[in-house]
């Protein structure tokens, strides 16, 4: 695969540089679904669990679900294979096409299928080790929206806080629910270390459910429980969990350490195992 390049999939081949129509209900209402995921030494790491998310999303937006996802695999297929030795990063994005008034979900030409691939920058690999810091957002996800549940192109809440944390100096923005509950980060899973237990909230309040959680949960015993700020600040570690970004330590939220305010060793033996995974060691 030839880093640093997007295609578009024309229903037979990829197009190197090719272009999705300002008409695409992706460009015009967000009207898609999208999965990132990272490739270790040549190989897509969880790819299946990540196709299986996006059929959960086609089906949340009516979509067909079995054509469209073997026309994904179509278009992994006729990659060039993945570098060896180099760390990457893949975005396939699936939108609704062309077509319909904006409530016709189905008078459309179909989906739009594109992909982009470009190396991971070296700085992925050192946030898992210095950690994060983060404040919460005064904007709250909506639980009772199925969107909040996929990978949906509507990112914008997340994006908009996001940037905004990041002027006001954190490096990450946290989100509660309407029941004022902890959800997730802009572009992560949320965990919390008391004692000997990890705890992260329940898909149904409203959050992703991200790869990295789930493999997560498959590494180390985990309760899911809903959680409120307050117990993020008496947390002894927070870690939050993202298929590019992996397992990285959240060590300050609104200014208070926590914890000690460095990294703590249930998150860096959890990154330990994850990596030798990753690595299929
Ligand atoms: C809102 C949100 N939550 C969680 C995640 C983590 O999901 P995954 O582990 O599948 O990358 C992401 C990934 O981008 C995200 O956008």
């Amino acid at each position: 695969m030839i880093a640093g390049t997007s295609f578009v999939w024309d229903g037979a081949a990829l197009q190197p540089d090719g272009v999705i129509s300002a008409l695409d209900r992706g460009v015009l209402f967000g009207d898609g679904i999208y999965e990132t995921i990272r490739g270790y030494n040549g190989v897509l790491f969880q790819l299946e669990a990540h196709l299986d998310r996006m059929a959960q999303g086609l089906r949340v937006l009516q979509m067909p679900v079995e054509p469209t996802i073997a026309q994904v695999r179509e278009a992994l297929a006729q990659l060039e294979p993945l570098d060896q030795g180099q760390d990457l990063r893949l975005r396939v994005t699936v939108t609704r096409g062309v077509g319909g008034q904006p409530w016709e979900l189905y008078q459309t030409t179909g989906p739009s299928i594109a992909l982009q691939c470009r190396v991971l920058p070296r700085l992925c690999d050192i946030l898992p080790k210095v950690g994060c810091s983060a404040t919460i957002s005064d904007v709250r996800r909506n639980e009772t929206s199925p969107l909040s549940r996929i990978k949906s192109l509507n990112c914008l809440d997340n994006l908009l806080a996001r940037s905004q944390a990041q002027a006001a100096g954190f490096d990450d923005v946290l989100f509660l629910n309407t029941a004022d509950r902890v959800v997730e980060a802009s572009t992560s899973n949320l965990f919390i270390v008391a004692g000997k237990a990890i705890f992260t909230p329940p898909v149904e309040e409203g959050l992703l459910p991200g790869i990295t959680r789930e493999v997560v949960m498959e590494l180390a015993h985990v309760t899911q429980r809903p959680l409120i700020a307050e117990d993020l600040f008496q947390a002894d570690e927070i870690f939050l969990t993202n298929s590019i970004s992996e397992i990285v330590p959240l060590t300050h939220l609104d200014g208070n350490p926590i914890g000690t305010g460095d990294p703590g060793p249930v998150t860096a033996s959890l990154y330990a195992t994850y990596r030798k995974m990753t690595q299929g060691t």
